[in-house]
C-alpha cells in the first residue's frame, strides 16, 4: 500500500515549443537526476530537421532511455512518461496517456491555448484524467493572467483554479506567489541550477521591500480577487477531472517550478483502479497485471530489438517470474526487465503499480497486450482515431516482398501508423497523422528490414468504422461502396470516404449505419 500511495505516474504534454522539455528538465533537476540543465534537451525530434535521418535515429535512440524518467522526490516516487515533441507523432502521445494517472499541460503564456493542447485535452477528458495546467514563459510579455484563465476555461472546457500567481510579467516578472501554501518564495533567476530561495511574508512590509510598492499592492489585490471569483480549491474536484489547478511560471528561469512540483506530488492521484473488458481491476490486488502501451525500436541497426513498455496495474511485478501473455495464450518470464532513470536504464527485480517496466521484445508484443498471472484480462486501450493522411504502400523491390510484409506488420504492431487493406484490389493503405510518419516508415523499412517501398497517392478523407443493426442495409452499403471498403488490422469493416461530401451523402442514404471516427465504440 505504501509503495502504491507514494507513486505519481504522469505525463507532461504541450503544443510544440510551449516548454514541455524545459519543464521536464527542471523536474529532473529538483529530483536530483541531473545536475545541470541541457542534458535531456535533445530528447525531441527537432521540428526543423524533418528529413535529417541521422538526427531522427539518434533521437529515437535517446528516447528509448528517456521514455520514462523516474526519480524520488521527498517521500514520493515520480514517474514521468515522455511524449514525442513532434506533432506528427501525436498518436504516440495519445497512447502514452492511457498509462498515466494524471497530466500536466504546459501552455505558452504569450500564445495561450493552441491546437495540439486542445486535442490533448480532449483525450484527457475522454479518460477523465486529472489535469494541472502550467502557464509558462511568464518572463515574456504575454496576456493578462486573468484573461488566460478565461481562455483556458473556455478552450479546454474545464473549470480552473489558480494555485500560484505571477508577480508581474515580461522583463518585470519577479516570481510567483504560492497560493496553495500561502507563501512567497523568491528565487534568483538561474537557467541552469536550483538557486537559494528566500521566504517572504506578504502581509508584512517585507513584500514592498522585495518587489516594490506597486507590485506588492497589485499582488495583494489580485489575490483578493482570486479568492472572490474562484471557489476554494478542492482535492476531490481536481481528482474527478472537473477542475484544473493552474500554476504560472517560467520553466527556463526556474520560476514557479518548485511550487508546481511540490503541490503536484501532494495532490496528484496515486495509481488508480483500472477497468478491463472483463472487470475492474483494483490496484491493490495481490496478483500482477499490466499492459503494453508503447513499443520502441532500438537504435542498433545490426540488431533489431525492441523494448515494450509495460505499465504495472496491480500486484507486484517480479523478475524471472512466469507471466501469462493473454493474446498469445502463452506463459513467459523476463530475465532482464529494465527501469529508467533519466538517462540510464538498469535491470530491476520488482516493480509496483504505477511503475513502467521495459521488457525486451522479440516480436512478441503488440500495443495493448495484457500480462497477468493467468487470468484472461484485456485492458481497454485508447481507440485508434481516423488518420488524417493516407497513402498506398507498394513494394519497390520484387525480391523483397516478404521482408516488406514483415516490416509493415511489425511497425504496425509498434503503433507507428495504421494499416488498412482495400477489399476491392487488396492494396495496402497506410494512414498517419503527418507526413513525417511516412518518411520514418520508409526509412525504417529500408534500414531494419532491408525492404524498399514506394508511396502512391490515395485521395482519401477519412476512415470510418461502420456498424449497423440492420444487416441487409449494411451489406447493401458494402456492395455499393465496394471500391472504398477496407479491413483494419483486427479485421473490422472500414469505409474509406474520399471526401466530406461523399461521407455526408452516405450518412444520409444509409440511416441505420453508424459511422465512427474511432475504432472503439
Ligand atoms: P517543447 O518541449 O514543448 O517543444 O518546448 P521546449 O522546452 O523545447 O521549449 C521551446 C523553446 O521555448 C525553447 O527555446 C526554450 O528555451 C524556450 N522556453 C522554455 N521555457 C521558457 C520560459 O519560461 N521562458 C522563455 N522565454 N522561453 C522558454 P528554443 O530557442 O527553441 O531552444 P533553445 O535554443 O533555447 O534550447
Amino acid at each position: 500500500m505504501n509503495e502504491i500511495e507514494r507513486r505519481r505516474t504522469f505525463a507532461i504534454v504541450s503544443h510544440p515549443d510551449a516548454g514541455k522539455t524545459t519543464l521536464t528538465e527542471k523536474f529532473l533537476l529538483f529530483g536530483g537526476q541531473i545536475q545541470v540543465a541541457g542534458a535531456v534537451k535533445n530528447n525531441k525530434i527537432r521540428k526543423t530537421a524533418t528529413s535529417d535521418w541521422m538526427e531522427i535515429e539518434k533521437q529515437r535512440g535517446i528516447s528509448v532511455t528517456t521514455s520514462v524518467m523516474e526519480f524520488d522526490y521527498k517521500d514520493y516516487k515520480v514517474n514521468i512518461l515522455d511524449t514525442p515533441g513532434h506533432q506528427d507523432f501525436a498518436e504516440d502521445t495519445f497512447r502514452t496517456l492511457t498509462a498515466v494517472d494524471s497530466v500536466i499541460i504546459v501552455i505558452d503564456g504569450a500564445k495561450g491555448v493552441e491546437t495540439q493542447t486542445r486535442k490533448l485535452m480532449n483525450v484527457c477528458r475522454m479518460r477523465q484524467t486529472p489535469v494541472i495546467v502550467f502557464v509558462n514563459k511568464m518572463d515574456r510579455e504575454g496576456r493578462d493572467p486573468f484573461d488566460l484563465l478565461d481562455e483556458i476555461e473556455q478552450e479546454l472546457q474545464i473549470k480552473v483554479r489558480p494555485l500560484s500567481w505571477p508577480i508581474n510579467q515580461g522583463i518585470h516578472f519577479k516570481g510567483v506567489y504560492n497560493i496553495y501554501e500561502d507563501s512567497l518564495n523568491l528565487f534568483t533567476a538561474d537557467k541552469q541550477k536550483i538557486t537559494e530561495k528566500i521566504t517572504v511574508d506578504i502581509h508584512s512590509r517585507e513584500l514592498e521591500e522585495k518587489v516594490g510598492e506597486q507590485d506588492a499592492g497589485k499582488l495583494r489585490d489580485d489575490l483578493e480577487l482570486i479568492s472572490e471569483v474562484y471557489p476554494a480549491f478542492e482535492l476531490s474536484s481536481y481528482r474527478s477531472a472537473e477542475v484544473a489547478p493552474v500554476f504560472f511560471g517560467s520553466a527556463l528561469n526556474n520560476f514557479g517550478v518548485k511550487e508546481l512540483l511540490d503541490c503536484f506530488v501532494q495532490i496528484a492521484p496515486p495509481p488508480q483502479d483500472i477497468t478491463a473488458e472483463e472487470r475492474t481491476v483494483k490496484v491493490t490486488e495481490n496478483k500482477f497485471s499490466g499492459f503494453i502501451f508503447k513499443i520502441t525500436a532500438n537504435i542498433d541497426p545490426n540488431h533489431r530489438s525492441c523494448i515494450a513498455f509495460c505499465k504495472v496495474c496491480s500486484g507486484r511485478f517480479q523478475r524471472n517470474t512466469p507471466y501469462y501473455h493473454v493474446r498469445l495464450g502463452k506463459s513467459m518470464r523476463f530475465s532482464s526487465p529494465t527501469q529508467f532513470m533519466a538517462q540510464r536504464k538498469s535491470t530491476i527485480d520488482e516493480a509496483y503499480p504505477g511503475d513502467i517496466v521495459g521488457l525486451p521484445d522479440n516480436e512478441i508484443f503488440k500495443i495493448g497486450d495484457t500480462l497477468t498471472e493467468g487470468e484472461l484480462l484485456h485492458y481497454k486501450g485508447l481507440p485508434s482515431f481516423s488518420p488524417e493522411m493516407f497513402k498506398y504502400i507498394e513494394n519497390a523491390d520484387p525480391m523483397k516482398a516478404k521482408q516488406l510484409s514483415k516490416g509493415i506488420e511489425q511497425l504496425m504492431n509498434e503503433g507507428v501508423a495504421q494499416l488498412f487493406v482495400n477489399q476491392f484490389n487488396n492494396r495496402r493503405i497506410i494512414g498517419t497523422v503527418g507526413q513525417l510518419q511516412f518518411e520514418v516508415i520508409q526509412y525504417r523499412l529500408e534500414n531494419e528490414y532491408n525492404a524498399k517501398c514506394r508511396w502512391e497517392p490515395a485521395n482519401l478523407y477519412k476512415a470510418c468504422w461502420i456498424e449497423s443493426d440492420d444487416n441487409a442495409e449494411l451489406e447493401e452499403f458494402k456492395k455499393r461502396k465496394f471500391q472504398y471498403m477496407a479491413k483494419d488490422r483486427e479485421g473490422r469493416d472500414v469505409f474509406l470516404a474520399d471526401s466530406g461530401y461523399v461521407l455526408q451523402m452516405a450518412q444520409q442514404d444509409f440511416k441505420h449505419i453508424k459511422f465512427h471516427f474511432t475504432s472503439e465504440f
